[in-house]
């Protein structure tokens, strides 16, 4: 048990295998070096007190019966919420949260505020920080249960396995982590930001995950890892279109995995053209303001382009070739470390 902690948690930029983690399929995502602070100071009041710097807002509540809030707020009762339900016996905490991960940008800042609230936590209490998949999972409650967004685990995995140089390719069914270099040489990627923000609890994405239930029910399969090309046809649409991208997406994931091995750039980028365009016509995750950055990129000289995340707005990745200047307001990204105690 410690006085004070700092924890910090990265957002992170997922390369390919989009909607693919709530249906026990594959993802190839990276931390990124921007994420969500948390400065944590033990106290015997009985209750959190949070300040979120950045918002210039504060919550205090009673541990115990914790109650619900929205925001910010829900994360934060979510997490003291199911850190306590681990066993911590919290006996109370001030918190200050900052982050440099926008809000709805699809970077995550969602599993960052997440992950670094728990570790900040679990460090102030008596009980053992749980091992990475486990505290992932637990993370991942916060969201289904106390934020009301259905999401998978690919976000928390992506800033708990984090690590420079390295992206990892996960298996959503054998929850199994396979560290894959990203070395790109003299190319980059960038992240380009749409301008429009997402609430994931407010957009498609449940509804797109009951769409995939329903299909899962339709074709009697557990999940659609277990799904063929050929099984769409006898769905009805738009079923049969989800389903497409989710078994097409996951091949993408394995021919990217060999391209990054064969060092074979632009075969990469055509992937993730082909991922975006899998996302805007078979998922219908994308938008105008998306479309028109994945066209900046393209018009830069990007050697593919795709939304980022759970969609309906947020950031467009583009994969540039050496000597290419990246359109105003890109941001260049690179794999950086995972979750931890920072102090
Ligand atoms: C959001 C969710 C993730 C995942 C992606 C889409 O980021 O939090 O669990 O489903 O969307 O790939």
């Amino acid at each position: 048990m410690r006085d004070s902690a700092i924890a910090f948690a990265p957002g992170r930029v997922n390369l390919i295998g989009e909607h693919t983690d709530y249906n026990e399929g594959l993802a190839l995502p990276f931390a990124i070096s921007d994420g969500v602070t948390v400065r944590a100071t033990r106290t015997k009041s009985g209750r959190i007190e949070a300040v979120a710097t950045d918002l210039g807002r504060r919550d205090s509540f009673a541990l115990g019966q914790i109650a619900r809030a929205d925001g910010w707020r829900a994360f934060v009762r979510g997490a003291a919420a199911e850190v306590d339900r681990h066993g911590a016996q919290l006996t109370g905490g001030r918190l200050e949260i900052s982050g440099t991960v926008p809000r709805g940008s699809g970077l995550s800042s969602s599993a960052a505020l997440e992950v670094a609230l728990t570790l900040a936590l679990f460090a102030l209490s008596d009980a053992p920080v749980p091992g990475r998949l486990e505290l992932a999972q637990l993370c991942s409650r916060i969201e289904n249960e106390w934020v009301g967004a259905r999401t998978g685990l690919l976000d928390q995995l992506a800033s708990l396995y984090g690590e420079r140089d390295t992206a990892v390719e996960i298996d959503f069914r054998s929850l199994t982590l396979n560290r894959v270099a990203l070395d790109l040489g003299e190319f980059s990627l960038v992240t380009l930001d749409s301008g429009e923000r997402h609430a994931i609890a407010g957009s498609g994405y449940n509804q797109r995950r009951e769409e995939c239930e329903g299909a899962c029910r339709e074709l009697g399969l557990a999940s659609l890892r277990d799904a063929t090309l050929e099984m769409v046809q006898r769905l009805p649409e738009p079923l049969a279109a989800r389903v497409r991208h989710v078994v097409s997406e996951n091949d993408r994931v394995r021919a990217a995995v060999h391209a990054l091995a064969e060092r074979d750039f632009p075969a990469l980028g055509r992937l993730l053209d082909a991922s975006h365009a899998s996302l805007r016509d078979c998922y219908d995750v994308s938008t105008p303001a998306v479309e028109a950055t994945v066209e900046r990129l393209h018009r830069a000289g990007a050697l593919g382009a795709r939304i980022v995340g759970g969609g309906f707005g947020g950031n467009v990745l583009g994969l540039l070739p050496p000597g290419v200047s990246a359109p105003r307001g890109a941001v260049t990204v690179t794999p950086g470390p995972g979750a931890a105690l920072i102090d």
